[in-house]
């Protein structure tokens, strides 16, 4: 890697290309760039800016957006689909106004406890409004540097994932880390598209290792095609004081009807799961990959544990499952994989 040619290389190309008149750019503040770091979760620049905009008028600021009623909140909503994410919107206003007197945090783990913001949601926020040096990695960002340095691997793969995040890290500036964070996601979406990238207008395409090796179309490795007869799932053990977090399993499919430790695709789906419950990354311990083997498929399975500090009933809100506590008397039926890393946490 050569240091610092690559942020560079990429700012000067901002102060160029870069979009820069964008509704969210003027007026700058935290709440502005929070609305629209969440419209633009899973939707385009051009589709989020007519609803940014009639947002904003009705919604101004936080007080506005917490006193409104949810059904107004949704209803301007209404198109943009992924309606999980205005719920959320109004419940972190409410949650910004009840407990952070209605100011907008600073602290990067403020932010991140809201719900509907993600690591790299929470660190574009922190970037871009605050101006904090926090490397994001969504969607665009990974497939930049997955292509700059020739990253294999598909990136629901924790490995994979936790590389990506590192070079984000080791790239991102000390200075203008705002125009850096907006510049390298309007790199990704308008010239390093995932397809036809135009590479004859890229900044770092003399750098770039996938470029550089023809690697361009193969880079970043799509989720591999389920093996026949395999299926690979993460299984999320959270554990508290009152037990191990236990769910019954819907009546067809994998384990029908038993009980057992919710079963996830990918790794963001593991950290999304525990982040709902108040445990963040770094405490998550991430054991050996497993292999279970049924009578048609095989199921490949990476146990997650996660320790839950917070008082147990603020998970029972937001799932169905029961604490198992292994000295009841069992009255669940386990399989046995389940069962086996119940009885090594009873060690
Ligand atoms: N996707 C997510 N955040 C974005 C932003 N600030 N600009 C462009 N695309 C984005």
């Amino acid at each position: 890697m050569t240091g610092g040619d690559f942020p560079s290389a990429l700012l000067q190309w901002f102060d160029q290309h870069g979009r820069k008149d964008l509704p969210w750019q003027k007026n700058r503040s935290a709440y502005r760039v929070w609305i629209s770091e969440i419209m633009l979760q899973q939707t385009q620049v051009v589709s989020v800016i007519p609803y940014y905009n009639r947002f904003m008028e009705r919604f101004p600021d936080l007080d506005v957006l917490a006193a409104a009623p949810i059904d107004d909140v949704l209803h301007h909503w209404a198109g943009l689909g992924y309606y999980a994410r205005a719920r959320n919107l109004h419940k972190a206003a409410i949650q910004i106004t009840q407990q952070w007197g209605g100011q907008f945090s600073e602290s990067f783990e403020n932010i991140l406890s809201l719900p509907g913001v993600g690591r790299s949601t929470a660190a574009a926020i922190s970037s871009i409004a605050f101006k904090n040096r926090q490397p994001i990695l969504d969607g665009n960002v990974k497939r930049v540097l997955a292509r700059y340095h020739a990253v294999e691997g598909w990136s629901g793969e924790r490995r994979v994932s936790d590389r990506l995040w590192q070079l984000s890290d080791a790239q991102t500036p000390y200075e203008r880390v705002d125009d850096y964070t907006q510049a390298i996601m309007d790199l990704g979406a308008t010239v390093c598209r995932r397809a036809k990238p135009h590479c004859d207008r890229c900044p770092l395409e003399s750098n770039c290792q996938a470029k550089q090796n023809g690697l361009v179309s193969q880079l970043p490795t799509p989720r591999p095609k389920k093996k026949i007869g395999e299926q690979n799932r993460f299984m999320l053990i959270l554990e508290s004081s009152e037990g191990l977090f236990i769910e019954k399993r819907p009546p067809t499919g994998i384990w029908g009807g038993l009980w057992s430790f919710p079963l996830v695709d990918d790794v963001s789906a593991v950290t999304e799961w525990f982040k709902a419950r108040g445990i963040t990354e770094e405490p998550l311990i991430w054991m050996p990959k497993r292999r279970h083997t049924f009578t048609h498929f095989k199921l490949n399975y990476q146990p997650v544990s996660g320790l839950l500090k917070n008082p147990p009933d603020c998970v029972m809100e937001a799932s169905q499952g029961v604490w198992y506590k292994a000295a009841t008397e069992s009255v669940y039926g386990f399989p046995a994989p389940v069962k086996r890393l119940i009885e090594e946490y009873e060690d």
